[in-house]
């Protein structure tokens, strides 16, 4: 167990804690507002125990984090505040974020930083919140502004807030929960600024996020809550490419204290199907798709080969199997599968075309890999010495001679020598990994 500190937007330091091994696959673990990363600690325990490794965060403003220096605490911050805790980490983790912290995960991951996690649980969040609930909740919390007398004072606030069936308050847990100000009053580990700051997010941007998320997602929903209805999570999770839902019947709004035990059990059943801690295993006669999942590990560039048909018409098509061969003589290989309709002009014609693709050919390298039929119709081409096409404006492209063609397995390997070579490397290329494409990111 230890203590870190994360740099959050702006510089505002967040603190966090780590429970398990470090190298196991990491689980962050986000509060909702008003509430610190305590309320995370039994769940992170639990998954230490079942071999992982967790991080509970504090928001900005919330137990050791830093406030907001100009009391900022709307979405897009934290947000941010997200983003950057998801870059300092060394691995893509699994986030799961509870109400607020749900909120700020949706919104992070579903607005471009879905590369940063592997899967997303979503603890009581949804776009759409029941407003009553809502406005009970804010004029609860503001009512704490005061600060009380006593812990027990606390606790019956904390009690009238999301009440406890078993209504037995936890006195040497709440005392994590508050601090002594100033005034001799016990106050809440959090900015009261937080209030004001954070509005509930807008329904479509939260919805539209969603719909963006493909990393396998569980969402949890108290079957008691006053804040999200099971009808909005049902909605959430018809939006998700890859959602289940799971509801805990007799849970409020606070679902993994309430049910501690089967909420734990839940988290640790989703992370065991979905991100199994063994590394996964190709032996010789598994699935080929096991292989082809292993060799996903291996990030690639993205070409598109050309050649001409026996017509003397352009044909191409996407590639990743690009590899360089040798600079003296020089020369290149990729690997065509045979399935290909066009391996047999790639084997009668003496010359083809290795074309780099960049960030912004995207939509080519898409239509190069479909069944489209002129796939050539919206990509300007030249020719330099061959006639073979050359992509307009690619990041590099490489004009060869076919050296030769070795079959290997169920496809075959062109090796190339270079006559002729073009390329512009200020651009950013476009990248293939783990089946999807991606592009370079500085941290
Ligand atoms: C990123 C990416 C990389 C690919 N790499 C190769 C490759 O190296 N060799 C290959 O034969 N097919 C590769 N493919 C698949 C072909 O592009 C795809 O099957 C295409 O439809 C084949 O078209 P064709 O039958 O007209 O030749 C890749 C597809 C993508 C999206």
């Amino acid at each position: 167990l230890g203590v870190l500190r994360f740099n959050g937007f702006g510089g505002v330091t967040l603190a966090a804690e780590t429970f398990g091994i470090e190298g196991q696959p990491t689980v962050l673990m986000l509060p909702g507002g008003g509430q610190t990363r305590k309320v995370w600690t039994s769940a992170a325990q639990a998954l230490a125990d079942a071999g992982r490794h967790a991080i509970t965060l504090d928001l900005r403003g919330h137990g050791e984090s830093a406030s907001s220096p100009d009391g900022r605490y709307d979405l897009d911050t934290l947000v941010q505040d997200l983003n950057s805790v998801l870059m300092q980490l060394p691995t893509r983790p699994v986030v799961v974020g509870a109400s607020t912290g749900g909120l700020i995960a949706l919104a992070a991951l579903g607005e471009g930083r879905q590369e940063l996690a592997s899967g997303l649980v979503l603890v009581d969040a949804a776009p759409w919140l029941e407003s009553t609930g809502l406005r009970r909740m804010a004029e609860k919390l503001s009512s704490h502004g005061a600060g009380f007398e006593s812990i027990e004072d606390a606790a019956a606030a904390a009690q009238s807030l999301h009440p406890l069936k078993s209504s037995s308050p936890d006195l040497s847990g709440l005392s994590a929960l508050l601090r002594k100000s100033e005034d001799g009053r016990l106050r809440w580990h959090w900015d009261p600024r937080f209030l004001q700051g954070f509005s509930v997010p807008d329904e479509d941007r939260l919805a539209k996020a969603a719909a963006d998320i493909e990393i396998p997602t569980l969402v949890v929903h108290g079957g008691r809550s006053e804040i999200v209805s099971a009808k909005s999570m049902e909605k959430l999770v018809r939006l998700l490419k890859d959602g289940e839902i799971a509801e805990i019947e007799d849970a409020g709004h606070l679902v993994a204290r309430d049910k501690a035990d089967e909420f734990n059990a839940l988290l640790l059943n989703f992370l065991e199907r979905r991100f199994p801690r063994d590394p996964e295993r190709y032996e010789a006669g598994s699935d080929p798709k096991t292989l082809r999942n292993a060799l996903s590990c291996f990030g690639t560039g993205v070409t598109i080969v050309t050649t001409l048909d026996s017509k003397g018409e352009p044909v191409g098509l996407t590639a990743n199997s690009f590899t360089s061969v040798s600079l003296d003589p020089p020369l290149i290989l990729f690997c065509l599968s045979n399935a290909s309709k066009h391996v047999d002009d790639f084997i009668r014609h003496k010359h083809f075309a290795i074309n780099v693709l960049h960030i912004g050919q995207q939509p080519a390298s898409t239509r190069f890999a479909s069944r489209q039929a002129n796939r050539f119709q919206s990509t300007p081409c030249k020719t330099w010495q061959t006639g073979v096409p050359i992509i307009d404006g690619s990041m590099a492209s490489f004009e060869c001679d076919r050296e030769a063609t070795y079959p290997a397995g169920d496809h075959t390997i062109f090796v190339g020598r270079v006559r002729m070579a073009e390329f512009e490397p200020r651009r950013d290329p476009l990248l293939f990994f783990r089946g999807r494409y991606r592009r370079l990111h500085f941290g």
